[in-house]
């Protein structure tokens, strides 16, 4: 009885320690701006954000990418990781915020900001990065037609010296189903710190509206900071 006793105040000692180390890293990443980039397959997420990098400096992770290194280095995760991606699934949650988090850890001491591109893509994934990461400052959700974003793809994978293996019209469309089946879900719950752009425009006009929603979160941040 004593020896469980013991047992379980040590399990629980081990338990309260592993939430004060991911409360500090929380404070420690959550004075640098975060950003969510929503958006369906081809909607400009990844054009956007080398605009953002270029003007802000911030780090730039995009889960697709993270995932794409991971099959590229030839592991057997990354035999798996490829399966999912090429059936246009979402590889599990495990997986993609694990890169993440290990990815902002090595960036935070120098990291102006951060871009987090292609995630959350699920609402239980964002839940998860703001109790393990911090929470983010805002998200940018680009709308754009599953007609345009289709075009856009095949379009960039007609271009492309090395196409992307998921860049294939079945794989688009069960992509563009994936997106189609989680998003609402995301959007209703991060209502308040979303901007939803019409991203059927011109890459410039869009950009436009980015950096005053990335200006106004700034000195939001800002403001907050100095009253604490
Ligand atoms: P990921 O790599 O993130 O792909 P994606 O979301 O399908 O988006 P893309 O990278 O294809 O497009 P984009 O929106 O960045 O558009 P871009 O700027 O390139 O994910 C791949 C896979 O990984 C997923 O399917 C999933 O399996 C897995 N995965 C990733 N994240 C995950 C997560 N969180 N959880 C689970 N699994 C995950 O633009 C496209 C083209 O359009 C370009 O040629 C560009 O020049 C052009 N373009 C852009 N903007 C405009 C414009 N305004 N006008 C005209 N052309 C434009």
């Amino acid at each position: 009885m004593l020896f469980m006793c013991h047992q379980m105040a040590m399990k629980k000692e081990a338990q309260e320690k592993q939430k004060a180390e991911q409360r500090r890293r929380a404070q420690a990443v959550s004075d640098i701006p975060i950003i969510w980039i929503l958006g369906g397959p081809g909607c400009g997420k990844g054009t956007q954000c080398a605009k953002i990098v270029e003007k802000y400096g911030f780090t730039h992770l995009s889960s697709g990418d993270l995932l794409r290194d991971e099959v590229a280095s030839g592991s057997e995760k990354g035999r798996e990781l490829q399966k999912i991606m090429t059936s246009g699934g979402l590889v599990p949650n495990a997986e993609v915020l694990g890169l993440l988090n290990a990815a902002v850890i090595r960036a935070k001491g120098t990291s102006k900001g951060f871009l987090i591109d292609g995630y959350p893509r699920e609402k239980s994934q964002g839940i998860a990065f703001e109790a393990q990461i911090a929470p983010a400052d805002l998200a940018l959700y680009f709308d754009c037609s599953e007609e345009t974003m289709l075009k856009r793809i095949l379009a960039r994978a007609a271009a492309a010296t090395v196409k992307r293996a998921d860049d294939n019209e079945a794989t688009i469309r069960s992509r563009l189903h994936t997106f189609k089946c989680n998003t609402s879900d995301i959007l209703e719950l991060y209502n308040e710190k979303t901007l939803t752009i019409n991203a059927e425009r011109d890459v410039e006009i869009i950009f436009m509206e980015v950096v005053e929603a990335i200006d106004c979160m700034l000195q939001k941040k800002e403001r907050a900071a100095k009253v604490c």
